[in-house]
């Protein structure tokens, strides 16, 4: 082996600060500028509640809330939200008031394993905030970048119809429909 190699000390990684307010928390972290929102919130902030699936934005199961929109925390970087204001899973509840749409899970059945449930909840807050669903078809639309292996989807369309105070099988032909993704 090269002396010179074996000997080199190693390189300190840089990091950046990154302040946060997290379920309400201010928090700071000092993190690479390659560490994700998703990586951050797992393995630094100890909130292991958001799920790593894909780690490539296609399965929705890291939906987090960023100052109350849904995005996939696996597709951006820590250092990107400086400064925002995050909503994770464990957030959702009120203390030990569960939040209705946990309420509502429950009610419906709307998982089995469990493990894509988080990002389906953050999703579903988050497709209520943009307030674009106005009918079942619409709900299953928008939350289509939220994949649950274990086909718990007719359990999850109605329990986010429910509080939305939609007709689970009634769709609106006079609603302008507008078709479009979970957003990155
Ligand atoms: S982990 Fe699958 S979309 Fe992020
Ligand atoms: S409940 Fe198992 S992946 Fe959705």
């Amino acid at each position: 082996m090269d002396d010179h190699l074996s000997t080199a000390p190693p390189v300190a990684s840089t990091t950046y600060p990154v302040n946060l307010t997290i379920n309400g928390q201010p928090r700071q972290f000092e993190v690479e500028a390659w560490v994700t929102l998703l990586d951050l919130l797992r393995e630094r902030a100890g909130l292991a509640g958001t799920k790593k699936g894909c780690d490539h934005g296609q399965c929705g199961a890291c939906t987090v809330l960023v100052g109350g929109k849904r995005i996939n925390a696996c597709l951006t970087l820590a250092v990107m939200q400086n400064g925002k204001d995050i909503t994770t899973v464990e957030g959702l509840a009120d203390g030990a008031q569960l939040h209705p749409l946990q309420q509502a899970f429950i009610a419906h059945d709307a998982f089995q394993c469990g493990y894509c449930t988080p990002g389906q909840l953050c999703s579903a807050v988050g497709l209520i905030n943009e307030g674009q669903a106005g009918t079942a078809a619409e709900v299953r639309e928008l939350m289509s970048g939220n994949l649950c292996r274990c086909g718990a989807y007719p359990g999850i369309v109605a329990a986010v119809t429910e509080v939305m105070g939609l007709a689970e099988h009634q769709d609106n032909p006079d609603r302008p429909y507008l078709p479009g993704t979970v957003p990155a």
